[in-house]
């Protein structure tokens, strides 16, 4: 259509430029009849017309295809030359907004960096700053005094454990992000799972009393097709939640339930101390802390959750939480049920 379009106008310019000319030649050579009128016009007309096609055609084609190349990415040159002033008006605009779109994607990850470095330093600081101090006070002389020298050396001690803890969460979460630690499924059964990791936190739980109960619906087959490592981090970190956050002499339990025919639903309730629902998102964000003030040092390295969302993410299963300020929390997730052939 626009093709037509330009002709149409090649055409318009070249009529209306023969007749001024032919006019003007007819007015300096006296004497021309109307047919030798008509000649000059169609000679004129011919002669523009095919010059102002070579100059569309050389020129601005040229100059056109200059700019697409400059301006649009290689993918789409090939098939989008064009001598249509119109289509690439068209072009460039869809290039622009595609450009605005990625530029504002570019801000958002860089205010995102900016942020996770920030927290990350943040974070850092304190245990670095602690057992730096610890150490100093020894080496300035406490060394000496047996009555704080061993309690000083703990608490640096703990403060490097610390680091030591975000280091080793942040290597697992870039891991995850970046695809680098795949999914590796496998049929386990997820109370054999359960009971594996109550076992490693019994000694934890036991410190503030609290009790582990592990209950399923009855005639539920367990066995499940996920990463069973990557699942008992999760459990790892929900339990641990649940105890950190958990009062003394509370309970953690969990619940194995059928949620369809393809999924399992796990549950772990703790009646800790909770909080609002303006946090259910937030608290899936790394670094984040409902209790800003809350002693760090004996807390995680606020990585916990987000790696669970990570992995549940890369599993493609579900995440839900509940929880109410000074009643309890609960965490649940969805696994994809493993079950068992029919020459099994
Ligand atoms: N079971 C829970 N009960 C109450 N608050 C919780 C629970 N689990 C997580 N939270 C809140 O979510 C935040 C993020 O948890 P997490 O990512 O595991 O970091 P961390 O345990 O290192 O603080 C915690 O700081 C806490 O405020
Ligand atoms: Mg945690």
């Amino acid at each position: 259509m626009s093709k037509i379009k330009s002709r149409l106008l090649l055409i318009a310019i070249s009529i209306s430029v023969s007749i001024i000319i032919s006019v003007f030649i007819s007015l300096l050579i006296n004497d021309v009849n109307i047919i030798d009128f008509f000649k000059i016009l169609f000679f004129c007309f011919f002669i523009i017309y095919l010059l102002g096609n070579i100059y569309t055609r050389f020129f601005l084609y040229t100059k056109l295809k200059e700019i697409s190349e400059d301006f649009l990415p290689e993918k789409d040159i090939s098939q989008t030359i064009t001598t249509s002033m119109e289509e690439l008006a068209i072009q460039l605009k869809d290039y622009d907004s595609k450009r605005k779109n990625e530029f504002s994607e570019m801000k958002k990850q860089e205010s995102f960096r900016r942020d996770f470095i920030g927290n990350l330093a943040h974070e850092i600081k304190t245990p670095l700053f602690t057992s730096q101090s610890y150490i100093l006070t020894l080496l300035d002389g406490a060394l000496k005094d047996e009555t704080v020298n061993k309690k000083y050396l703990k608490t640096a001690s703990k403060a490097i454990e610390r680091l030591n803890l975000i280091v080793k969460d942040l290597d697992l979460i870039t891991k995850i992000e970046s695809g680098e630690s795949n999914l590796n499924k496998e049929r386990f059964n997820v109370i054999d799972l359960i009971e594996n990791v109550f076992e490693m936190l019994d000694f934890r739980a036991k410190k503030k009393n609290i009790e582990f109960i592990l209950d399923k619906e009855n005639e539920l087959l367990t066995d499940v097709n996920a990463d069973k490592e990557k699942i008992e981090q999760v459990l790892t970190n929900l339990i641990e939640n649940s105890i950190k956050y958990g009062k003394e002499n509370g309970t953690t339990e969990i619940v194995v339930q059928n949620l369809n025919e393809n999924k399992i639903i796990v549950r772990v309730t703790d009646n800790g101390v909770g909080f609002e629902k303006e946090n259910y998102n937030r608290i899936f964000e790394r670094f984040f802390r409902v209790d800003k003030s809350g002693n760090r040092s004996s807390g995680g390295s606020g990585l916990g959750l987000s790696i669970v969302k990570h992995i549940m993410d890369a599993h493609d299963e579900k995440i839900y939480v509940e929880s109410e300020l000074g009643v309890g929390s609960e965490f649940s997730f969805t696994l994809e049920k493993k079950t068992p052939n029919k020459n099994e």
